[in-house]
């Protein structure tokens, strides 16, 4: 088992990326493939031992909530699941008593929910570690999965180019503040009206200048993805806005990652997606089952990068 630097992380809340220096960020990631490693090995690593972990879910989720759930239990804890509509949060009980409540009893709290300042109130009322296991602003927690994922299959993160298409939404924003901390080029293809907020960008410009990364926004899919590395997308409509689907259909529908683009893209680029995927609409089916997509990878990911996330943190 790698060395645990927890003298860095033990007790922080994991809220954004931004939060962490690209020492840290490449610590996370280590470990993270460290555990992958020693999991493929049959080697275990309890690290966690009587830890319990709070998981508070007011959406949908496969991925994340399979993955807290399993690590922990593989960290040699145990993981609780709340759904918001079963909990007291649910009926108006404030966050910051809800907050006040788990930290007297488990030892995390992943929470996935609609408003971001939520997660910050609940950080700001707990005093046990917070993972934000998504909300409508930030999921950091996908994008450490995902700088794994590039890490292995490209072999490092500093200096790759990474072109997102479509909705510049919550993966979007933490994979420019990731990609910028880590020293990346992510170039950003949305369209008007559906381009990163400046509070990103500003953030973003902040962490290129030290990192020697950069972050473009652009209208166009085929010039953004000359070259990249890596190719990303997600869902044009995310959870909350389905009543937006069918206006986001027409919107997004040049924004898809389809063999044109494909081909505009470096001819080993990697193509990524947080899943769940809408084929035939951010991305054909041929596409995400061709031989250059790496989304169940991504998926696996979920599991290491979680694991390291508590193991530091908890
Ligand atoms: N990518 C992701 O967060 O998936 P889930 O919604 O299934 O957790
Ligand atoms: N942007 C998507 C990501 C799902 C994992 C959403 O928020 O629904």
């Amino acid at each position: 088992m790698i060395e645990l630097k927890k003298e860095l992380f033990k007790g922080r809340d994991f809220i954004t990326l931004n939060a962490f220096t690209a020492e840290e960020i490449a610590h996370m990631i280590d470990v993270a493939i460290a555990l992958k490693q020693d999991r493929k090995n049959g080697i275990p690593h309890p690290v966690l031992q009587g830890k319990v972990l709070a998981m508070i879910f007011t959406k949908s989720s496969t991925r994340t909530r399979v993955a807290f759930e399993a690590g922990i239990y593989q960290l040699g804890g145990s993981g609780m699941f709340l759904s918001g509509r079963d909990i007291q949060l649910g009926r108006g009980e404030p966050i910051a008593d809800t907050a006040r409540v788990l930290s007297r009893m488990v030892d995390g709290i992943m929470i996935r929910t609609f408003s971001h300042q939520e997660v910050l109130d609940l950080a700001q009322s707990a005093s046990i570690p917070v993972i934000n296991g998504l909300s409508d602003f930030l999921h950091p927690t996908q994008i450490l999965a995902d700088m794994v994922t590039i890490k292995e299959h490209k072999g490092q993160v500093e200096g790759m180019k990474l072109t997102y298409i479509g909705d510049s939404n919550n993966v979007a924003n933490s994979l420019i503040l990731g990609g910028t901390k880590m020293g990346m080029h992510i170039v950003i293809a949305s369209p008007q009206g559906y381009q990163p907020v400046p509070e990103i960008l500003d953030m973003a410009w902040k962490n290129a200048a030290v990192s020697k990364g950069s972050v473009m926004v652009v209208e166009d899919p085929v010039a953004a993805a000359k070259n990249a590395d890596v190719l990303y997308t997600d869902v044009w409509a995310s959870m909350g806005q389905e009543e937006e689907s069918e206006i986001r259909k027409n919107v997004f529908a040049p924004y898809q990652i389809n063999d044109e683009v494909l081909q505009a893209a470096h001819p080993e680029a990697i193509v990524m997606h947080c899943l769940p995927a809408h084929r035939g609409e951010e991305i054909t089916d041929k596409v995400i089952e061709g031989p250059q997509s790496v989304v169940f990878d991504e998926a696996e990911n979920r599991l290491h990068a979680h694991k390291a996330i508590m193991a530091l943190v908890m």
